[in-house]
């Protein structure tokens, strides 16, 4: 049985003082939960929320790191940077970084095997664009997305990549995947995984669904068969609200 993995995505949202009064609420809401509870915050957040959620059950993210160990890259910060600080997972190839920042299928492959050279785990994003849903190339794009994602992966590395399903249209937009639809969607992920490194790894990989995750329909999204949890933006922003979507089956 896959564990249910539930990561926020802060974006660019919340300054250190807002971030340890969310955490300070948060984490008693959540201690006791079933789902692997992950938050994925700004740079600038992160030594606070490491620092404040040291012995609770909730791990912290980054949103995005670049590929190189060190150099001439201003702006950027490397995989090391974040292990060193106690980073244990890294968002990558996020829909918005893909769309407004350049990235490429080639880029998030050598993020997700710099990320591993690291000892963090990738949550690498996939999904199509309206445009692509309409034109009937949602199965071809994401399975594309992530076969490049992870190409020249060893079994073990593709074992502990979390995938999240994010069709574009649905990011931000309160307009959600039916249940069913991400659950195919995911299964056809799954099925690439699949062809490429068998059964029994692909019945492994945690595949979760995001895009306009909230309390009011995680539960009819974590309860098929092949979704493993969700990366949720929005609803992530609030801890009340957050941690009901953790505790998706309370609801
Ligand atoms: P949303 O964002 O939950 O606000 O739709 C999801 C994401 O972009 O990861």
């Amino acid at each position: 049985m896959r564990k249910k993995v539930i990561a926020g995505n802060w974006k660019m949202n919340m300054l250190p003082n807002e971030a340890i009064d969310y955490i300070q609420s948060f984490a008693p809401m959540v201690e006791n939960a079933e789902a692997e509870v992950i938050l994925c915050v700004p740079y600038t957040d992160l030594f606070y929320a490491l620092l404040n959620t040291q012995g609770t059950n909730i791990k912290i993210g980054a949103q995005n790191m670049h590929f190189e160990e060190t150099g001439a890259y201003t702006g950027e910060v490397s995989g090391k940077m974040l292990k060193v600080v106690g980073v244990e997972y890294v968002i990558i190839g996020h829909s918005e970084r893909r769309q407004m920042f350049n990235e490429t299928d080639e880029t998030v492959n050598k993020k997700i095997k710099t990320a591993f050279e690291n000892e963090l785990k990738p949550i690498v994003c996939v999904g199509e664009t309206l445009e692509e849903r309409e034109a009937g190339k949602t199965v071809e794009k994401i399975t594309t997305q992530t076969r490049l994602a992870l190409e020249g992966l060893n079994a073990s590395q593709v074992k502990n990549t979390i995938i999240a399903y994010e069709p574009i249209w649905a990011i931000g937009t309160g307009k959600t995947a039916t249940s069913e639809d991400a659950n195919n969607s995911i299964k056809e992920i799954r099925a690439e995984i699949k062809k490429i490194y068998g059964e029994d790894i692909a019945n492994e990989v945690i595949i979760q669904y995001g895009g306009s995750v909230k309390s009011s329909n995680a539960k009819e999204l974590f309860n098929t068969s092949d979704i493993d949890g969700g990366l949720v933006g929005g609803a992530s922003l609030k801890p009340e609200e957050f941690s009901k979507i953790v505790k998706y089956n309370e609801n």
